[in-house]
């Protein structure tokens, strides 16, 4: 099977949107237009949630009406936070139609109007160059297994003097993780490589590095607390919805393999410079 048509299938989640509103108003919340805070931490499917796309926004530049790119959006709690926070336009672009259909359920729901998700491969996008004051990703390379492609379609869609703001899961010094994680259930899908290796990919690309962070520690503390969080609490039970009945061992793998370093962390801020004159 196609690669890409292998990493769908395991994102796909028919009504994912609708099963969500529908847990929440069973457990007596009432998601109103307006309230970004609204909904509890479901929509974030990466390290750390909200706390790291907080911390990964304040690395960047922000003004209200810029255009901004979530590539591999998923649910699209990024998007709808830089949309709200910062006042930008965004557009999330992902492989999963059934995702695409459940962030644009949310925003609605959420009555927020700046963001779009369309489904489309990050390594193939349907955007003209140079269109995007800001792209920003958050854990989806790690399932794209051409990284050449991935890296060089933010930076065309990037227009000279936007940022590239990225938070994602590389290969460790220790070896090949365990299986299965949140994002693969076997090595099938997915694609690890050392940080050094994007950053060599985006220097070739002509972006300049302006932040590095590593997170891997802080990752470490937080996947120690939600690997042991019971099923049936408000952080289980929302990720047994996404992640199935697999939730706590690819929790238990991933703060495994964190405390070996066979994945770490990074957070980092690229410049796409300016022509010289
Ligand atoms: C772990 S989720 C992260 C979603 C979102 N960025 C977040 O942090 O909440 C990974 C997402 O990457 C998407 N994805 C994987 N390969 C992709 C590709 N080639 N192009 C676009 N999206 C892709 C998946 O469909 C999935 O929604």
């Amino acid at each position: 099977m196609h690669a890409q048509r292998r990493v769908e299938q395991h994102y796909a989640a028919p009504d994912l949107g609708e099963r969500i509103l529908g847990a929440l108003a069973e457990a007596g919340h009432t998601v109103r237009p307006g309230e970004l805070d609204a909904l509890p931490p479901i929509d974030e499917m990466h390290h750390r949630g909200r706390e790291a796309t907080e911390e990964l926004a304040a690395m960047g530049h922000w003004r209200p009406g810029l255009q901004v790119l979530d590539a591999g959006s998923g649910l699209g709690g990024s998007s709808r936070y830089l949309a709200v926070q910062h006042q930008c336009q965004v557009v999330g672009v992902d492989l999963t139609p059934d995702l695409c259909h459940a962030a644009s359920l949310l925003s609605a729901a959420l009555g927020i109007e700046r963001t779009r998700f369309v489904r489309a491969s990050a390594t193939r996008l349907p955007v003209a160059d140079a269109t995007f004051d800001v792209v920003w990703t958050q854990h989806a390379q790690m399932n794209i297994p051409d990284k050449e492609a991935f890296y060089g379609e933010l930076a065309r869609a990037l227009r000279p003097g936007g940022q590239l703001l990225f938070h994602d899961v590389f290969a460790g010094p220790a070896g090949a993780p365990h299986f299965p994680v949140p994002w693969a259930d076997s090595e099938t899908i997915s694609s690890l490589v050392t940080p050094d290796r994007v950053a060599e990919i985006l220097r070739r690309n002509g972006l300049l590095q302006r932040q590095w962070h590593d997170r891997t520690e802080v990752s470490l503390q937080w996947a120690r607390k939600v690997s042991t969080a019971p099923p049936d609490t408000d952080m289980g039970s929302v990720g047994s919805l996404l992640m199935g009945p697999t939730r706590q061992t690819k929790m238990q793998n991933l703060e495994r393999n964190l405390r070996e370093r066979r994945i770490v962390l990074i957070q980092a801020r690229y410049d796409k410079p300016l022509p010289q004159p």
